[in-house]
């Protein structure tokens, strides 16, 4: 017999990896856990059943959290904080080397556990979860050690409630635990309810690092035990992993608490695959990024869009390799697909599946077992791009896929979904990879490649996929805040109107909004007057409402064309509107010393002042090339939000308007800004600085008005991408409420005031006016 008709008669025989070793893990454990707590387990309690998917066959009983036990893990955190925080980044650098250390010397049991609790292929845990956990660990050992060098002045929150999901259970920790551990927090985990044995073990090896006792909690049990940790007043943090739903929710319960959060949510992603690509690579790659973890991966490329010309070769070929994959035990070291991680799931999937009566539906022929939670690898071809399985995540091994004729159509429909976390591009034009990515509108673009990972690149997602960036220096921000204490911030009242008002100006001097490049009266026919402190008239502005907000999100839009611009060409325009304010700096010191009895000198010298600073920024914010282990780089590009809505800050009339304004253009951003309600006059004569230096119309709009009356219509826009609040109207909880409408970004100030002529802290605000796009690019052989 040739060999090449050994290899095409030859049948792979079962591989299986042995479960010995964890179950007997298992049952040392007693086969019920309690929390782990202070360092120690507490005793096991009522609360329910961890099965292996792949059998149905219960492997443990865990506790359900009560009240009592999360009370008891924040009050362990707690008390554990400062005395980890005051450690030297080197002292925590040690634990976190002895945490991989340990996890890598206990990998295969790790992997073993994982695998017989979520239904994850044994090659997976083995090979890919594993060995990025514990890479995560070392990466951040070395964060913890350069951490006081690197991020002068920045101090961690201190309790960090952290909320994970269970496709992959024990890396989710590691993105959790790590950076909070490395900036000098202390946690409170809850892993999800089907996967929480590499949790309970993980707190082992806590225990054998000889971590101090309460740096690390673990509490098991369901989104009730979730929703205690959200809402613990003890808790300074969360950051979530999850769906978009309970994201949604966790940002609406913690809106105007103070506590810092993070979000990683679901995903619909594209997998764009051009005529010119290597398409048996690109058909490896789409194994890869739908059924690797049986398609439960929130980047998972679920959506493939192939160009028109390739569509009935590359499905054909596609189909083929489907029938190919080996669906069974996920011990078997053989396995391609193992099992959903629970009925429960299966049925979601089922369901959704079922549910679809469009297009075509084709099952990959490869025999499922017999028994366990399987779900055959799918592929839907032929929707509308408004399909519910076009839209909504499945979150399971199921491909819906459609064609594309040009690159723009391809774009149009990548972008086309309310998420926005990851995108997969193949083509062997480098030139079209290249134009391509930066027009995605994800977190992560990969280039002839698919869910790639690495603890130095950050991974996170835009729009309805959440804020907050995982992993390298950009994640560990996520567990950081300005170590200085800050002072609370008063509410500025306007000037009272005088007893005996001033007969009315014979020439009219009300001052419209600045929408589109242009002077716009409000839309409600109303005006206010402006006092000085003594009662005199100043003049009257408009009072916006909510229709002059929706023109001025809409002018903002309309100007996204200030994106493609040069940073060259912004700075020019950023320095040309400060030789313009230079040029009126005694009309406008007068007008400020009017306004807020201050010396208008100083504040229209730090307006000035401030401009070049972002003018310099604005061709100098770059990115980075991150070192990931494959041959190739991550690029790590910054991007512009989008449409910036600000309320800017009452007491600085100029210096707080041109300090949230100019980060916003210098990085591409178009804004709308709403000016201090108080003293509102220096930005409505700043119109005209405006006009004077070729700000495109649309880029910067101005409404004036209530902050209290305005800010919910511009936080709750879903056309604006982020909102940052400096009134010295305390509307965090209302801001950050609204922005649950799309999940934009949000930047409060939870009442605390900010020393605007003082140190300022540009990369902050350089930071809130990016997004920061990983694309990552392999090259080399
Ligand atoms: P989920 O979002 O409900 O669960 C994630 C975690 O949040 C779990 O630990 C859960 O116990 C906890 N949780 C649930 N409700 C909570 C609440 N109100 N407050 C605080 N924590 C809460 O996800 P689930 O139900 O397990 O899966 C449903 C769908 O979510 C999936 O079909 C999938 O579409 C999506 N999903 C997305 C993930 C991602 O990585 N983006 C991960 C898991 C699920």
């Amino acid at each position: 017999m040739e060999i090449e008709q050994v290899f095409e008669t030859m049948d792979y025989g079962p591989a299986p990896e042995s479960a010995a070793e964890a179950l007997a893990w298992l049952v040392d454990g007693g086969d019920r856990f309690g929390h782990f707590i202070g360092g120690t387990f507490t005793e096991p309690a009522d609360g329910f059943e961890s099965c292996n998917p792949a059998s149905g066959e219960v492997l443990a009983t865990l506790s359900q959290a009560t009240q009592d036990d999360v009370d008891a893990a924040v009050d362990a955190a707690r008390k554990a904080q400062a005395p980890w925080a005051r450690k030297s980044g080197h002292q925590r650098a040690r634990y976190l080397y002895a945490i991989a250390r340990l996890i890598q010397k206990h990998s295969r049991l790790f992997a073993v556990l994982e695998t017989l609790d979520n239904g994850k292929p044994i090659r997976e845990s083995r090979d890919i979860d594993i060995p990025l956990v514990h890479r995560h660990f070392y990466y951040h050992a070395g964060l913890a050690q350069l951490m006081n060098d690197e991020l002068p002045g920045m101090a961690p929150h201190g309790v960090c409630g952290q909320i994970i999901p269970w496709n992959f259970p024990l890396l989710m920790l590691a993105w959790k635990v790590a950076p909070a551990l490395a900036a000098g927090n202390t946690v409170v985990l809850k892993p999800a309810e089907y996967t929480s044995l590499t949790a309970l073990l993980f707190a082992d090896i806590c225990q054998q690092a000889g971590l101090p006792k309460g740096v690390v909690n673990i509490v098991t049990g369901d989104g009730a035990v979730g929703e205690m940790i959200v809402n613990h007043s003890g808790i300074d943090k969360i950051a979530f992993t999850g769906s978009t739903s309970v994201g949604r929710r966790i940002r609406e319960a913690t809106a105007g608490s103070g506590k810092a959060l993070t979000l990683e949510l679901g995903g619909k992603s594209p997998y764009i695959v051009f005529d010119d690509a290597d398409i048996d690579s690109a058909i490896e790659g789409l194994v890869d990024a739908i059924w690797f973890n049986q398609g439960q991966v929130c980047c998972a490329g679920s959506r493939l869009l192939v160009q028109e010309g390739i569509a009935e070769d590359f499905y054909t070929r596609l189909k083929a390799r489907m029938d190919n994959l080996r669906i069974g035990d996920p011990l078997d070291k053989c396995i391609d697909v193992g099992a959903v991680v629970d009925p429960v799931q299966l049925k979601t999937i089922t369901d959704m599946v079922d549910a679809n009566t469009e297009g075509q539906t084709y099952v990959a022929k490869c025999p499922l077992p017999e028994r366990g939670s399987f779900y055959p690898p799918t592929l839907i071809t032929g929707l509308s791009p408004a399909a519910t399985l076009m839209q909504d995540e499945i979150f399971g091994p199921v491909l819906v896929g459609t064609t594309f004729r040009t690159p723009g159509e391809a774009v149009a429909l990548a972008n086309n979904t309310r998420y926005g976390l990851a995108a997969t591009v193949w083509t062997e034009n480098v030139n079209l990879a290249l134009d391509i990515a930066p027009k995605l509108v994800a977190g992560v673009v990969w280039v002839n490649a698919t869910n790639l990972f690495d603890a130095a690149a950050g991974f996170g997602g835009v729009r309805e996929s959440g804020f907050g960036r995982e992993g390298g220096w950009e994640g560990i921000q996520a567990f950081l805040k300005p170590a200085a204490k800050p002072k609370a911030l008063k509410p500025i009242a306007p000037h009272a109107r005088p007893d005996e008002p001033e007969v009315a100006d014979p020439l009219d001097r009300t001052a419209k909004n600045y929408v589109g490049g242009k002077q716009a009266r409000p839309d409600s026919g109303y005006a206010t007057p402006v006092y000085t402190a003594r009662g005199r008239l100043l003049g009257h502005v408009g009072t916006g409402n909510r229709k002059d907000i929706r023109n001025a999100v809409e002018a903002a839009h309309k100007a996204a064309g200030w994106a493609k611009t040069t940073g060259h060409l912004r700075a020019q325009i950023l320095y040309y509107i400060a030789e313009n304010l230079s040029a009126r700096a005694g009309e406008f010191a007068t007008r400020l010393k009017d306004l807020t009895g201050k010396d208008g000198k100083a504040e229209v010298e730090a307006s000035i002042d401030r401009l070049f600073t972002y003018a310099a920024w604005a061709d100098k914010f770059d990115g980075a090339a991150h070192g990931v282990p494959i041959r190739g780089v991550a690029l790590a590009m910054n991007e512009p939000v989008g449409v910036i809505g600000a309320l800017c800050a009452d007491e600085a009339p100029l210096l707080g308007l041109v300090s949230a304004m100019a980060p916003a253009i210098a990085m591409g951003n178009t804004c709308v800004l709403i000016p201090s309600e108080p003293y509102p006059l220096a930005a409505t004569d700043f119109y005209q600085v405006l006009e004077t230096s070729d700000v495109p119309g649309g880029v910067v709009n101005i409404v004036t008005g209530a902050h209290a009356d305005l800010a919910p219509t511009l936080a709750g826009h879903m056309d604006v991408d982020a909102v940052w609040s400096f009134s010295s109207t305390n509307l965090s909880a209302e801001i950050e409420k609204a922005s649950t409408s799309n999940l934009k970004r949000t930047w409060v100030n939870n009442g605390h005031a900010r020393d605007w002529a003082g140190g300022h802290d540009a990369k902050t605000f350089l930071r809130a006016a990016t997004e920061v796009k990983n694309i990552w690019i392999p090259y080399g052989e």
